[in-house]
């Protein structure tokens, strides 16, 4: 028998890594361009400030080539961080730490999973969970526990129960729109949950990756701002969804005794962002009314939004789901089917979701299917849906 070179030689950590259902059905989707896909996160294209992306990038090349095209600062470019500053976390009572910019934040949670994350820590996670999280935090083999959340947040009677009884290391959450569950936690809910992490001197990592998604512009405060023990939370943004993922930057705000080892962590990683793409953006901030154009997103997420809401009425009226409030996704329920079977057979029918059990820890036996409404057209997402109610006709009757 021929020896499995691969798995003799894989570090044991390894073994726990998850692939990502999204990439693997957006690799499906893109070789076939039949395929209708309510799977990715991806921001409408159309929504890119084209003009002034051509203009920040050909003056990238012109008249910064010096600076874009070698090595940076591993914290990031420092004229980036500083508008990152002033027009991304300064409104959020967050001020007092720093910006260190990571290749989208997606690196910053791999980054504090390293930091952080030793085999068997406890780490606290929403139930469901974003996949990336799972995927960045893995690796350390850390201990992972699900809270059972609410609409408005964590559920406060289990939080104070786990808190009590086991010592845990670090919560991840992601608050607001959260990813897949749209659940977006109220004010009184974060005020709630700093106390409690106070108390029981927990890290919080706040991933707010769709904060500036809500559909009536609402910006809602940072957990870590309402903390008394202010060096015991880090907070994730990112330019993926309100600008480009093809930049691929983000940044973490950093407590100041933490950012030492924070940019040694990340040198490690990657030595530094990517500049290129850190000038650009630098420039494209500088000259676009960034504000407007957040308010332009909205609009058309809300818009989007409402007409996926009104198809699943017309077409799928015996599905649930709660009306998000922002962000990107419906996180929906199939009553009567199971995720495997519906998503065998929508697949046949050229029409994809992400099914819920990608999100968990433990699987639900209840369906659940994460579906987009930010990339597809009205008529495409019209298509969808039929051909997924043909499918769920199919199955129940
Ligand atoms: C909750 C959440 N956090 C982080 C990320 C990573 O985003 P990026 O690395 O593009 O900034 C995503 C991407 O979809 C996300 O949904």
């Amino acid at each position: 028998m021929e020896t499995n070179f691969v798995n003799l030689y894989l570090a044991e950590r390894t073994r726990e890594i998850r692939s990502s259902a999204i990439r693997d059905i957006l690799k499906i989707t893109v070789s076939d361009s039949e395929f209708l896909s309510f799977a990715g996160g991806l921001p409408n294209p159309s929504l890119l400030p084209t003009d002034l992306l051509d203009m920040a990038t050909e003056f990238a090349i012109r008249s910064m080539r010096d600076v874009a095209f070698q090595y940076g600062e591993s914290e990031g470019y420092k004229s980036l961080r500083e508008i990152v500053r002033e027009q991304f976390v300064s409104e959020r009572g967050i001020d007092d730490r720093s910006i260190c910019i990571t290749s989208g934040s997606q690196q910053g949670l791999d980054i504090l999973g390293k930091l952080l994350m030793d085999q068997k820590t406890n780490v606290l996670l929403e139930n469901p969970v974003y996949l990336g999280a799972l995927q960045a935090f893995s690796p350390y083999r850390p201990n992972l526990i699900s809270l059972t959340m609410e609409v408005d947040g964590p559920n406060l009677d289990a939080l104070g129960k786990i808190l009590s009884e086991k010592k845990v290391h670090c919560f991840y959450a992601n608050p607001s729109y959260q990813n897949p569950s749209t659940c977006t936690w109220s004010v009184a809910k974060r005020k709630e949950v700093a106390s409690l992490l106070d108390k029981h001197e927990v890290i919080l990592i706040e991933d707010e990756a769709y904060l500036f998604l809500d559909f009536t512009g609402t910006l809602y405060p940072s957990i870590a701002s309402f903390r008394k023990k202010r060096d015991l939370s880090f907070v994730l943004g990112s330019f993926s969804k309100i600008l480009s993922p093809g930049f691929r930057l983000g940044w973490v705000s950093v407590p100041k005794p933490y950012q030492n080892i924070f940019i040694a962590t990340k040198q490690g990683n990657d030595l530094n962002s990517n500049q290129f793409s850190q000038i650009v953006l630098y420039h494209l901030l500088l000259h676009m009314d960034i504000q407007k154009h957040v308010q332009k997103v909205q609009s058309f997420y809300a818009h989007q939004k409402d007409y996926l809401v009104g198809l699943l009425k017309q077409y799928l009226p015996e599905v649930r789901f709660q009306n998000p409030l922002g962000g990107m996704f419906l996180w929906v329920e199939f009553p009567h089917v199971s995720e495997t079977e519906m998503m065998r057979k929508i697949m046949e029918k050229k029409v994809v979701m992400v099914p819920g059990n990608e999100f968990r820890l433990e699987p639900s036996e209840v369906a659940f299917f994460r579906m987009n409404f930010s990339f597809l057209k009205e008529t495409e997402m019209e298509d969808g849906v039929r051909r997924i109610q043909d499918v769920y006709r199919d199955i129940i009757t």
